[in-house]
């Protein structure tokens, strides 16, 4: 039978979004020269002219969304030096500098620390390995850590104790996703989107109990790195061939903002990872 009563339209929640200030790297050096994550094939071939036209798309789309960018020079040696989210975590105008898992990428903590200095912000040096908001991802009222691969837990208690803010750790278990920023990012102040399957059981029974409202992310969309998206409340900027999760976040009233970067996943990177964000609150 047929119903009667007229259906209910599903109601889409109204979504804001904040401005944002970003720091970004081009990717002038950018190659896959080693092997540093399951992503990466030094005779796969990357071209840097290629990198640098799929990313200045990239600062295109937050410009045009609004958003303030700011560029830290590219340096010869670091190719991996366009990842930025690496490059620091930054909270309240304090930066907590990174200190990188691989040589090949010790040099950007420095890097990103001295730009950051010269900027104003309180920068601390780490004593802990961690590679910043690769694996620290910040909410209204608490940040999660990403460990297992990367970033050391004692850095976890040493984000908290500079920033002030309570730091949860999350275990990471699979190897394509082996910053915290592949697996997950927040929707906005209050919420995620995640790939379970990327989590340790118990780190799993934590995110359901935090946030039991999440976007659950498929396999197939976290493969293609469609989790290392950048929200800014409303818009989302994520990889274009993450379309079930572009569908889900539409049907929850947010916008989804498609971006090709392919030949930077050619060295395990998003958009989430060419992006770090300077909250000076
Ligand atoms: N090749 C880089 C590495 O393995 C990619 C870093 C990606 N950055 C990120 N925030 N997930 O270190």
């Amino acid at each position: 039978m047929e119903p009667t009563q007229p259906s209910v339209a599903p109601v889409t929640p109204e979504r804001t979004a904040l401005r944002r200030h970003y720091l970004m790297c081009r990717p002038e050096h950018f190659a896959v020269t080693y092997a540093i994550n399951p992503w990466m094939d030094p005779a796969a071939g990357a071209s840097a002219e290629k990198a640098v036209a799929q990313w200045e798309a990239l600062r295109e789309a937050y410009v045009a969304l609004g958003h303030e960018v700011s560029l830290i020079d590219p340096l010869p040696g670091l190719p991996d030096m366009v990842f930025a989210a690496n490059g620091a975590l930054v909270v309240g105008g304090r930066a907590y500098g990174a200190r990188f898992t691989f040589p090949e990428r010790a040099a950007e903590g420095p890097a990103y620390g001295e730009w950051l200095r010269a900027g104003g912000f309180d920068v601390r040096e780490p004593e802990h390995t961690n590679e910043g908001e690769g694996d620290f991802l910040t909410l209204d009222g608490l940040i999660l850590a990403g460990t297992g691969f990367r970033t050391d837990v004692a850095a976890h208690q040493e984000a908290q104790e500079f920033l002030g803010r309570p730091v949860v750790t999350l275990r990471l278990v699979d190897p394509r996703f082996y910053h915290l920023d592949t697996a997950l990012f927040p929707l906005d102040g209050n919420n995620v989107a995640y790939y379970p399957g990327a989590f340790s059981p118990g780190s799993r029974a934590v995110l359901e109990r935090l946030f039991p409202d999440a976007l659950i992310a498929s396999e197939a969309d976290a493969a293609v790195l469609g989790l290392n998206a950048v929200s800014d409340g409303r818009n989302v900027v994520l990889n274009a061939e993450a379309t079930g999760l572009a569908e889900a976040l539409a049907a929850r009233g947010f916008n989804p903002v498609p971006v090709d970067l392919t030949e930077l996943r050619k060295a395990g990177g998003g958009p989430k990872c060419c992006t770090l964000e300077l909250r000076s609150v």
